[in-house]
């Protein structure tokens, strides 16, 4: 471990890795770190410098880094190999018990990514109803493909149903495909939905958009709607399946969708993803029941491999455990209400909006309930206290997300909230 080396590998990174990195997400280049190895709640760069980790690669290190029940699971299946195609015993017993924990799955088929598993969605919706469009709500986030990048991160309310696209290179045909309108606004959608009725395949919602919880009665009427009009329901609860609660979004908010969407934390950190529905839609991906020229294709080569599924069994005995979401919560509860009376302290408005296990720091004294709420919140505050936090020992990712592991514990708020304490005297002083 040293700064040198860190140094070295972040030139390199600059030099060979288009953008320096891995996304859009950069970091100051006196900030910027290379992770040597994660442990538990903690990662260490290669400086040699520990982290407490509240971004947890972007959520899929629920059981925090390392954890001994999935490396050893991985570790057994390593040396029998690593992917076959053909079936292997790992991803069957994972379906099982996919089916039995999800509640609105008769049947679940496999993706590498999120964004495979809400493209395969919208797919499996369009063949299952005959029809082609579909609708998200202003500021969701489906993941990268054509379809879901419009209205993503739109800088004011869309010209509903039409929003503006998040990426260029994406064609502008696949915008006459997509409908957009506000989450929360029940009058507002309900009437997009019944007006668009007729060429509506899917309506696709994050039941918790980012960090903006539902509503009471969005999400039911939501559900009413699509039902009453033969439109699949797709819930994409890639962020919160098996985080806020076993048996994720839909359990905690009461609401069953037609289709639901799972990966980051489905599969122990791994590259697993997984569409699970009703199996009256889903037999559109079973060539057993239909010609093949009216099979969803859906074929990628590593899906449901024996690596990936072997992790995800292995999360989800770890999940199953009593009392690991009792803790998520006391964990997270603690750390969101300790980060608003520290702000308070200091004369920040600061609210934690989102659930529990993963939430947001957002600096506004406005309620936020959709995305043009979120973007008038001051994010360049907020970037001023993550970099203060980052300077500190914390790992996150600024005016994004916080995420909880079930390994972090007591003393690590303990510690946390003397960190957030410091940071928001920084920010005061204008360090
Ligand atoms: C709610 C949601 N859906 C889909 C995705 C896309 O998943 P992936 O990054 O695995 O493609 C993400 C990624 O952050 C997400 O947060």
């Amino acid at each position: 471990m040293d700064a040198a080396r860190q140094a070295e590998l972040l030139a390199d990174a600059g030099h060979y890795l288009a953008g320096g990195g891995t996304g859009l997400f950069v970091l100051p280049p006196e900030l910027n770190l290379v992770v040597a190895r994660g442990e538990g709640s903690r990662v260490w760069d290669f400086a040699g410098r520990e982290y407490l980790d509240y971004h947890l690669s972007s959520g899929p290190a629920l059981l925090g880094h390392a954890h001994p029940a999935v490396t050893a699971a991985v570790a057994e299946q390593l040396p029998k190999g690593t992917t076959y195609f053909f079936l292997n015993e790992p991803e069957i017993r994972l379906g099982k018990r996919l089916v039995e924990a999800i509640p609105c799955a008769d049947v679940v088929h496999y993706t590498g990514s999120g964004t495979e598993a809400t493209f395969y969605a919208l797919r499996v919706a369009r063949a299952y109803t005959k029809r082609e469009k579909v609708l998200k709500f202003e500021g969701a986030w489906h993941g990268m493909h054509d379809y879901n990048l419009w209205g993503t991160v739109p800088g004011k309310a869309s010209d509903y149903p039409h929003s503006p696209v998040d990426s260029v290179g994406v064609p502008a045909v696949t915008g006459d495909m997509v409908l957009v309108t506000p989450f929360n606004d029940i009058a507002g959608a309900v009437a997009m939905i019944e007006r668009h009725a007729h060429e509506l395949a899917a309506v696709i919602v994050e039941p918790l958009q980012r960090v903006l919880t539902p509503e009471p009665g969005f999400l039911e009427a939501i559900r009413e709607v699509t039902k009453r009009l033969g439109i699949v329901l797709i819930f994409d609860e890639i962020v919160t399946g098996f985080r806020i609660a076993w048996g994720g979004a839909q359990e905690r908010y009461g609401v069953i969708p037609d289709l639901a969407c799972y990966g980051k934390a489905v599969s122990g950190g791994f590259p697993l993803a997984v569409l699970a529905g009703d199996a009256e839609i889903m037999s559109v991906l079973d060539a057993r029941s239909r010609p093949k020229s009216e099979v969803v294709w859906a074929t990628n080569t590593l899906n449901g491999n024996p690596i990936c599924a072997a992790a995800g069994c292995a999360a989800l005995d770890v999940l199953s455990q009593p009392g690991i979401f009792e803790h998520l919560h006391h964990i997270g509860s603690r750390l969101r209400k300790g980060i608003v009376e520290s702000g308070a302290r200091h004369g920040f408005a600061v609210q934690t909006p989102g659930e529990d296990a993963v939430f947001g720091v957002r600096f506004t004294d406005r309620p936020l309930r959709n995305w043009i709420d979120l973007t008038q919140v001051d994010k360049d505050l907020g970037w001023r206290w993550s970099m203060e936090l980052l300077k500190r020992g914390l790992l996150v990712n600024p005016n994004e997300k916080f995420y909880i592991s079930i390994q972090h514990s007591d003393a690590d708020i303990d510690h946390t909230l003397t960190v957030v304490d410091d940071a928001f005297a920084a920010v005061k002083r204008g360090a």
